[in-house]
């Protein structure tokens, strides 16, 4: 399905229309499945609407929280983007403990941590084998300057990986844990949050499509069965024009 891009005025009106989206997501998937399945994305930029979530009053026990991708750090670490989230919505909400699933960092290992989460997917997803590709209803994403998305780099292992639901990204030298690009493009939503003008040079590059370096960067490769829509603010979105 082709990407659908919306650029708005500033930060706080893509953090509002991001807000309507998950509503609006959450309220169809919980009257046609009976529950929401939202990863999330971490970073700064989808603090504002976590914390503009955690004024909403919602059926939080239809909804389940999963994340992108994670730092390999405790959940209490100021790096954790389970924290962040935690801090800024679900310590505010009433929503069942078991409906929160972080991608666990508790592993002596990264690659230990990538296959227990792994398995905590599948037995959530009821799926049988790796094959059986996870479907989340919305799936949040980011994008770094560096043209990251979820913990997957550009030109790294990470982005071939198409045989696993979980694996450990590479930033710099911080060992990090991230959904697999299969993963992501199997979501029936996914829904890029971008802004600020370090992002607007890869936008460009992405979004020219001619460029063969745009297909280094997860976001370019990123080619869900479902919907793809970006919300950008004017800063990260000059130049792109809207469809
Ligand atoms: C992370 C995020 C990452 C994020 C980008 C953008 O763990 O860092 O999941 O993919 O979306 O780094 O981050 P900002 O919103 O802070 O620019």
């Amino acid at each position: 399905m082709a990407a659908r891009l919306h650029i708005y005025p500033s930060r706080e009106e893509v953090i509002d229309r991001a807000r309507q989206l998950i509503l609006d997501k959450a309220e169809a998937a919980i009257q046609q499945r009976g529950r929401f399945t939202l990863a999330l994305s971490g970073g700064n930029t989808p603090k504002p609407l976590y914390e503009a979530l955690a004024q909403e009053s919602q059926p939080w026990e239809r909804w389940h929280i999963f994340w992108g991708d994670e730092r390999f750090v405790p959940a209490d670490h100021p790096d954790s983007n389970q924290g962040m989230a935690r801090d800024a919505w679900l310590n505010q909400i009433q929503i069942p403990a078991e409906n929160i699933h972080p991608l666990e960092t508790e592993a002596a290992t990264p690659a230990a941590a990538a296959a227990a989460n792994e398995a905590h997917l599948r037995e959530f997803f009821a799926a049988a084998s790796p094959q059986e590709w996870p479907r989340f209803d919305l799936m949040l994403l980011g994008m770094g300057e560096d043209g990251h998305t979820a913990s997957l780099f550009p030109k790294t292992a990470a982005l071939q990986v198409c045989d696993r639901w979980v694996t450990v990204g590479q930033k710099a030298d911080q060992p990090r844990l991230t959904l697999t690009i299969p993963v992501l493009n199997q979501a029936r939503c996914v829904l890029f949050v971008v802004a600020g003008a370090d992002k607007n040079p890869i936008l460009q590059e992405i979004f020219a499509d001619s460029s063969a370096v745009a297909a280094s960067y997860p976001a370019a490769i990123i080619q869900p069965e479902g919907e793809l829509l970006w919300m950008l603010d004017g800063e990260a979105g000059a130049g792109l024009g809207q469809n």
